[in-house]
């Protein structure tokens, strides 16, 4: 199965996302986290990447499709989980490009719909497991120990840099003016299904997983 999630910043795509790698075997495929990796190497292109993304700057599709591709090759007989991507129509149309050659195709593209004043609160609350990466916030998701990590026991836990309120506008901006073709190239072909992802995050897992009849 292949699924996309599509959703602004701080919508819950990795929180769900996490959730399905772990129960349901999806291989997850977050462009963010792949340009993360990328700026570690810092190469050049992964110190552009790292300036640009603090900047709350949409990274070029042809940088995303070349580590989209990468993944695609390791995972060629796995189910698929797309978190963060496509997020323009050039990106929507060359992994439909590519799933065709590859006799493969899309099962649902789940498009995230929460409030602004929502976005705010639950990326000013956010915070991350430096070991694993997993993801928390505050108040909504605390590790079941105080300070320790719920996957990993790890004890240090970070924030993103482009979590600060200016550089989330930016990007809720950028998600705002590309975002229309991408939802309407999906709608065409019938496969969007639009989710309240206001609520609590087990009834929103609920309401993916009778997306997706699993
Ligand atoms: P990326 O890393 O993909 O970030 P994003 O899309 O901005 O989304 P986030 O990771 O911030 O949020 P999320 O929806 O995963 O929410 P989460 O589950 O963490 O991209 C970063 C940057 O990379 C982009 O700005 C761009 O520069 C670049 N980029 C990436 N992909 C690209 C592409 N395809 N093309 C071009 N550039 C690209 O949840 C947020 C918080 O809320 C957490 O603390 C969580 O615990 C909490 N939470 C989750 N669900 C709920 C709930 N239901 N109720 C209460 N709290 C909740």
């Amino acid at each position: 199965m292949i699924v996309v999630f599509l959703g602004p910043s701080g919508c819950g795509k990795g929180t769900q996302a996490e959730y399905l790698k772990q129960n349901h075997g999806f291989i997850h495929i977050s462009t963010g986290d792949l340009l993360r990796a990328e700026q570690d190497n810092k190469t050049e292109i992964g110190l552009q990447i790292a300036e640009d993304m603090a900047n709350g700057k949409l990274i070029s599709d042809d940088i995303i499709l070349a580590l989209v591709n990468k993944q695609l090759d390791l995972y060629p007989e796995s189910s698929l989980l797309f978190d963060g991507f496509p997020r323009t129509l050039p990106q929507a149309e060359a992994l439909e490009n590519v799933l065709r050659e590859a006799h493969k195709e899309i099962s649902c593209v789940v498009d995230f719909s929460v409030s602004e004043k929502d976005l705010y609160a639950r990326i000013e609350g956010r915070f991350i497991c430096v070991k694993c990466s997993a993801l928390y916030h505050d108040p909504h998701r605390m590790p079941r120990e105080h300070g320790v990590c719920d996957v990993c026991s790890g004890t240090e836990f970070t924030t993103r840099p482009d979590d600060k309120p200016e550089v989330l506008a930016k990007r809720l901006e950028w998600f705002k003016n590309i975002v229309a073709p991408v939802r309407a190239f999906y709608k065409q072909k019938d496969l969007l299904k639009t989710l309240d992802a206001s609520q609590p995050i087990e009834q929103v897992r609920e309401e993916i997983l009778s997306f997706l009849h699993l």
